[in-house]
């Protein structure tokens, strides 16, 4: 089959195409209705059908032989120490887990929060949940503990899954002071917090609301998958919108199960029992997708690795994971890559490896920058493959479906829609733009499988922010467009979404929280452009009046607020007081024009600014402060 022949039946014949790809699913009742609207009027896949996600990453390749396959292989680099787990391995103590799970009251549609470094166990938990029919929130390692509060408030979780510490290269950091933090602040209080005492940091607990890993595992049965069905949700993930805050994006259990095992063999090309390797952190959607639920769904070896793409030791560490555990297909962000290549930009690394087994890159979370896919293009002779997606979707919207036909790349391109996908560029009233247009990119309704159905308890906020725009649409939040031969060129966020090292901010969740300084009367946050890390943000302060502190003190003390507040992840490094922020008459800060001239970019201040004085005093005081483009002289 080609491609155009796949997706072009996934547009024409939309349930008959996701019946078919449903039936390989091992469901305790197989749906008989495929689409249908739900009590929002937002169409549902596989209503009537049920499952349990466990059973189908775990169970039911047991039954089907595959018992003694590997299904995870921990490797860490940061505590020198592997493991690997059969699926009946990994069946057995992920059973037990949920067993204990259920001794603390977890049940069908409960909470639980997972706060973890990259250690199996949160694998562990996150599947035990779903066996439980119970509703998991992994709240990535690196959010500090503001970022974690929001999340147990929104999320109410019965239970909190944490670890005593993680460990960044050599540091270690330990998270149970954060946990505590978050708790303390939250006006929800979770009932037990389980903590996995990791040997670098022993964590003190709290009596009566805080176990041991091993002691909630005491004296307790395992547990059986509990039937739910298809549209029951299986996790909420939070994730940056505009403004305020973070949006718990739902994901159900049909949908997302079919999808992802779909998406194994037909984007990735990968078969039951071959090696796949998702870098990434179980924190963000690439994890809970593709290092959990995905490689297990379709009855392959996941890699789970604890390091980073350099440091741990060095700029080889992804060649030896890959070439130690035979992995077919890789896939990561391309600031890893950049990581890797400034340290060995002529790719000698490679060469200490035989990587004989690898047949394909795969990149998404940020725009794969041409200078990087040529890098990786010349240095493997493989094919190099950037995708398209977000939290959201749970899986790519764009992609080369290596699996179904793989056809040539572009650079800069994320390739062609993936079968269920009805792309579009709309213009600014909707209609639909010709190839070679830029515009909004849109997704015609319905969403294939998978996609977000709401927003956890704020289906208001699903339907403004993605479908009132253009009705009959999902607006992705992303600009871009289709060139002559329909390939998508995906071209950055049209909102204050930005993506530093692959991970999703909000320049209006930060201003928030620099803007709680008591110094500060106003501010605003810009994305600006970062060799390495795609961009980095930076905060422009004005100070209130009568403020009697230098203002080096109050910038240093900005820069330490947002990393208690947000985390170190937000990489708020800079931020500059100045007399006055560039605004309209109206009131509006200047917020792209600001970007432009750190990124030192053309720019026309519009008829309707206030002061045009103002951007000169910015423009100097940026130079003057090696803001951007400024540091490159
Ligand atoms: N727990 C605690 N702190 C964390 C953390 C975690 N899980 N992850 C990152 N941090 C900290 C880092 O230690 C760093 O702290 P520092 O400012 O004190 O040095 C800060 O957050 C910024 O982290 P990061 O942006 O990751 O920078 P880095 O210099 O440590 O590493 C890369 C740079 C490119 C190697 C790294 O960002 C990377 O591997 N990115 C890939 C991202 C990814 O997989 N995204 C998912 C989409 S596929
Ligand atoms: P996240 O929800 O964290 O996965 O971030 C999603 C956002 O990252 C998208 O809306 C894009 O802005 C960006 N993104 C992810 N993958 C790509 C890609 N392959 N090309 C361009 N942008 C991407």
């Amino acid at each position: 089959m080609s491609y155009q022949q796949e997706y072009q039946r996934s547009i024409d014949h939309p349930e008959d195409f996701w019946r078919d790809k449903a039936s390989t699913l091992a469901w305790f009742k197989q749906p008989q209705t495929i689409l249908a609207n739900d009590d929002n009027g937002i169409a549902r896949w596989f209503v009537d059908g049920e499952l349990n996600t466990c059973f189908l990453a775990l169970d039911t390749h047991i039954e089907n032989g595959r018992g003694d396959q590997l299904a995870l292989i921990y490797d860490s680099p940061v505590t020198d120490s592997k493991r690997q787990y059969t699926y009946r391995e990994l069946r057995d103590e992920v059973a037990l887990f949920a067993g204990a799970l259920a001794k603390l009251g977890v049940a069908k549609g409960d909470r639980v929060l997972v706060y973890m470094p990259m250690v199996p166990e949160a694998a562990i938990a996150m599947l035990a949940c779903a066996r439980l029919g119970a509703v998991h929130s992994v709240v990535f390692g690196g959010f500090a503990p503001g970022e974690l509060k929001v999340r147990i408030d929104d999320a109410e979780p019965k239970v909190v899954v944490s670890a005593s510490c993680g460990i960044e290269v050599q540091r270690v950091i330990p998270y149970k002071p954060m946990l505590d933090a978050a708790i303390d602040l939250a006006e929800h209080k979770p009932g037990n917090c389980i903590i996995l005492q990791r040997e670098q940091v022993q964590a003190e607990l709290e009596p009566g609301r805080d176990l041991e890993w091993q002691q909630a595992l005491e004296g307790v049965e395992p547990a059986d998958c509990v039937p739910v069905l298809a549209t029951d949700p299986l996790y909420i993930l939070y994730t940056s919108g505009t403004t305020g805050a973070p949006k718990g994006i739902v994901r159900d259990n049909g949908g997302h199960a079919v999808a992802l095992k779909y998406s194994m063999k037909a984007i990735y090309d990968i078969n039951p029992g071959e090696v796949f390797w998702a870098a990434s952190d179980v924190g963000w959607v690439v994890g809970h997708s593709y290092i959990v639920y995905a490689p297990l769904l379709a009855g392959c070896t996941s890699i789970f690795y604890e390091g980073k793409p350099v440091k741990t030791p060095d700029a080889g560490a992804f060649w030896r994971v890959i070439s130690d555990y035979k992995v077919k297909a890789v896939f990561s962000a391309p600031t890893a890559f950049r990581a890797i290549k400034k340290e060995d930009p002529e790719g000698e690394m490679v060469r200490k490896y035989d990587l004989s087994c690898l047949k394909t890159l795969f990149l998404a979370g940020e725009r794969l920058d041409p200078p990087t896919y040529e890098w990786l293009r010349d240095l493997f002779k493989l094919p190099v493959i950037d995708h398209w997606w977000q939290t959201e979707t749970g899986w790519a919207i764009a992609a080369n479906l290596t699996g179904v036909e793989a056809v040539p790349t572009k650079p800069g391109s994320a390739t062609y829609p993936v079968p269920g996908y009805h792309v579009c560029i709309l213009d600014e009233e909707g209609n639909e733009l010709p190839r070679g247009e830029q515009g909004a990119i849109s997704v015609k309704l319905p969403m294939p499988p998978g996609c977000l159905p709401t927003i956890w308890r704020d289906h208001s906020r699903y339907v403004n922010g993605y479908l009132k725009q253009f009705p009959g649409y999902y607006v992705s939040g992303d600009g871009g467009y289709f060139d002559e031969d329909g390939y998508l060129f995906v071209m950055g966020r049209t909102d204050d979404v930005i993506n530093v090292a692959g991970h999703r901010l909000s320049t209006g969740e930060l201003e928030e929280v620099v803007g709680s300084h008591a110094a500060v009367a106003e501010c605003a946050v810009i994305g600006i452009n970062d060799d390495l890390k795609g961009q980095i943000p930076v905060a422009l302060l004005c100070l209130k009046d009568g403020v009697d502190k230098a203002d080096a003190d109050i910038e240093a003390e900005v820069v330490q607020l947002v990393r208690d507040t947000t985390g170190a992840v937000a990489c708020l490094r800079q931020a500059l007081v100045v007399k006055r922020l560039p605004k309209t008459r109206s009131g509006k800060i200047l917020r792209a024009i600001l970007h432009k001239i750190a990124d030192g970019e053309e720019y026309k201040a519009p008829s309707t600014i206030d002061d045009p004085v103002v951007l000169q005093e910015v423009t100097e005081l940026m130079s003057a402060r090696k803001v951007g483009s400024f540091a490159k002289g």
